[in-house]
């Protein structure tokens, strides 16, 4: 039986992890430590939130006291660390809370683990493990090999420079310390919970308000689209037999261009709305609710500064070493998450109504 504590639970990819560890794991406990930013929300944890087995404490990964604190007094064995700003645009506009957050929260982290785990009279048996992403690589042309865990470092943007640092220091505290470090790389999610800022959610949320759909540059560009729940299988492969001191990337062998993802969501949700005549009712605004195309509201604007063209992801490790393989494939999994954002509309208006709309409001003005 493990303690995990988890570090930016309350987020997307955290808050899906919590609900299948515990629904996999049902005996383990389960600490989460969010701060509540913009991102995190606990109504994406009121499914988990009676379990004895969890427990909830709003704090910054920043507070390497608070940490140590949690860390020594639920008997954590397993961190598993998701806290992060997350949104390649906004760490163009505002930097700052990436360099604090990604880097200088995982070295409180870091720091905190070495102090409980190695450096008290015994070692405790423990495993650090740090959820990084596909864009520490940089970006591939059309030809290019996907990434694996050897090609080089390159990251392109505030966010991803960030998260590369962090995967740099986990590395070293490895190297160094004898941390019982393992990193997952893995390329983009999609599915319940996702924050309506991020492509597919924002198109899903656009099309019921009957808003544009911000295509940015010529909408060529390429992402490797994985299903949360993969995502959190694979992290739970990489605890249970990944070797320590190593990298694993996680993906879903599906490559998409982002108009070509759009327009297929659009397609999905006219389907929706013909097979379902509620729909219109509920969603009045939405083109498809008056037999209109919701690729209509299809807009392609200014181009994301530094753009990267295309990420793809390699997995032929975690394949071969853990046995992974994605349970979900994309046609299962966008359809399963077009119904949970038809099935959960006070969930993304409660997230929509807040200061996002202020921020997103800004970024077309
Ligand atoms: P998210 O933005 O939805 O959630 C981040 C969570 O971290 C939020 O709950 C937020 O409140 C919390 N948080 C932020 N700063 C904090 C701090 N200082 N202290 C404590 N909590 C803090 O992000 P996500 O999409 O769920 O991503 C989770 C992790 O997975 C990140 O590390 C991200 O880099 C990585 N990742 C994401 C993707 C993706 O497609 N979303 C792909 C690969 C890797
Ligand atoms: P995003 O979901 O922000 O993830 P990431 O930048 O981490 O890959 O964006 C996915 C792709 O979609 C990316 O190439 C940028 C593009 N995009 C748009 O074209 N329009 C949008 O409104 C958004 C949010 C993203």
């Amino acid at each position: 039986m493990k303690t995990l504590l988890v570090t930016g639970g309350a987020g997307f990819i955290g808050a899906n992890f919590v609900h299948y560890w515990l629904a996999q794991y049902p005996h383990d406990k389960v600490v989460v430590i969010d701060a509540l930013t913009y991102a995190g929300n606990m109504a994406n944890l009121a499914a988990v939130n009676n379990n004895p087995n969890f427990t909830f404490v709003q704090g910054d990964i920043c507070n390497t006291v608070l940490v140590e604190q949690l860390l020594r007094e639920h008997g954590v064995d397993t961190l598993v660390h998701f806290a992060a700003e997350s949104h390649v645009d906004r760490s163009i506009t505002g930097p700052d809370a990436f360099i604090e957050t990604n880097i200088l929260g995982t070295y409180s982290l870091l720091k905190a683990a070495k102090v409980v785990w190695l450096d008290g009279d015994t070692v405790v048996d423990h495993r650090f493990h740090h959820v990084s992403t596909d864009e520490v690589y940089g970006t591939l042309s059309a030809t290019d090999p996907a990434f694996t865990e050897e090609t080089a470092y390159a990251p392109n943007s505030p966010y991803s420079a960030s998260k590369a640092a962090s995967d740099h220091l986990v590395r070293a505290y490895h190297h160094t310390y004898g941390l019982n470090v393992t990193t997952s790389n893995c390329s983009n999610n999609y599915g319940p919970y996702h924050f309506p800022e991020k492509l597919i959610p924002l198109v899903i949320t656009h099309i019921l308000h009957n808003e544009a759909l911000p295509i940015y540059g010529d909408g060529q560009q390429i992402r490797d689209w994985l299903y949360v729940t993969d995502h959190a299988y694979g992290i739970d492969l990489v605890l249970n037999k990944g070797r320590v001191g190593e990298n694993y990337n996680i993906g879903g062998n599906n490559e998409w261009a982002n108009i070509d993802i759009v327009q297929t969501i659009c397609t999905l949700m006219d389907k929706q709305f013909a097979n379902n005549s509620a729909l219109a009712a509920q969603f009045p605004k939405a083109a498809a609710a008056q037999k209109g195309a919701s690729a209509s509201l299809i807009t392609y604007v200014k181009d994301r500064p530094g753009h990267d063209r295309r990420y793809a992801i390699d997995a032929t490790k975690t394949n071969n070493e853990l046995g992974y393989q994605p349970k979900e494939s994309f046609e299962t999994g966008i359809a399963k998450t077009v119904a949970w954002y038809l099935n959960n509309e006070a969930w993304w208006r409660a997230v929509m109504d807040g200061s996002y709309k202020d921020w997103l409001q800004k970024q077309y003005d």
